[in-house]
């Protein structure tokens, strides 16, 4: 009889949308899975999910902004599952919506701190476990890392330091295998505080075109751009490391699917 290891992923910003999703294609696959973000019940709920799709869910409160917190994350996870194959720096916010001239220095801050400085803490905290099994980093990026997107000037310039973080750690880590991605306009409450608070702050057709990917039916639902998300973490192969891909990049797509399917049963959480 043969054994299958079971791979240990930590995912970030696993509470809901995309990482949620990520989470999910994760135990599908029978993964252990640990679930951070900061609001502990939410998590739970995951957890619960994760269980009934064959997964090994491990809940973790923290604000990835918390150096200690990432730290104590990374030492949680090897204290219950002795390793950690793969990374999903996932967890993200948008704010402050509003021009440079107007934003709010101290939300300025925060949104380096948990878009940038947070995958850089976790990554820090993990290194030596992930080297040891040659293991992966997805840091999950954006289209705003290389177009202009006015009235976000924060998650831009987070996200296209990140992109080129990932080159560097790439270059620096070569056991490691570490990728950025694209994950699409996605049908999240990320999208839902553009189209609330963009009201005030944003041009009338810049707020129009994400109010109108809704009103149509056009945004990605996080069950796609998250399989091609879980799929990097558990398959990317080492000559993806320090390259940014779209989440439907035929490379990452078509054996995302083929690996996981196309469907994800899940339980109704009720909110
Ligand atoms: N939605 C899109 O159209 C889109 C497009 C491009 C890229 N992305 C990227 O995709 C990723 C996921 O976003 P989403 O769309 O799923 O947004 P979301 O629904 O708002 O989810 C964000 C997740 O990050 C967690 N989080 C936020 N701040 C955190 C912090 N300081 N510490 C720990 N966890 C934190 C949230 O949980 P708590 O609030 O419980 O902490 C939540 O689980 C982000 O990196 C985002 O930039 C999204």
């Amino acid at each position: 009889m043969t054994h299958t290891i079971m791979p240990v992923v930590i995912v970030t910003g696993a509470s809901r949308g995309l990482g949620a999703a990520v989470a999910r294609w994760l135990a599908k696959a029978r993964a252990a899975v640990t679930l951070i973000s900061r609001s502990e019940n939410r998590l739970k709920d995951v957890a619960m999910e994760i269980r009934s799709l064959g997964g090994k869910p491990l809940v973790f409160t923290a604000d990835v902004s918390n150096p200690d917190a990432c730290r104590n994350a990374v030492e949680v996870t090897l204290d219950r599952f002795g390793r950690i194959d793969a990374l999903v720096n996932n967890a993200g916010i948008i704010q402050p919506i509003s021009s440079i001239a107007r934003a709010d220095p101290d939300n300025w801050r925060y949104n380096i701190e948990v878009n940038l400085l947070g995958p850089f803490y976790m990554i820090q905290a993990a290194i030596s476990s992930l080297r040891s099994q040659n293991g992966r980093i997805v840091n999950v990026s954006s289209g705003a890392a290389n177009r202009v997107l006015e009235n976000v000037s924060a998650y831009c310039a987070a996200k296209a330091a990140l992109n080129h973080f990932t080159r560097v750690l790439a270059e620096e880590e070569p056991e490691l295998t570490a990728v950025t991605v694209r994950p699409g306009v996605v049908d999240t409450d990320m999208q839902a505080t553009i189209r609330n608070e963009g009201l005030n702050a944003m041009p009338d057709q810049q707020l129009a075109y994400y109010r109108q990917l809704k009103a149509l039916g056009e945004l990605e639902p996080a069950e796609i751009p998250g399989r091609s998300i879980a799929w990097l973490a558990l398959h990317a192969p080492t000559e993806f490391s320090g390259q940014f891909f779209d989440y439907d990049d035929p490379r990452i797509a078509k054996p995302a699917l083929k690996a996981f399917g196309k469907k994800l049963v899940t339980l109704r959480i009720v909110e």
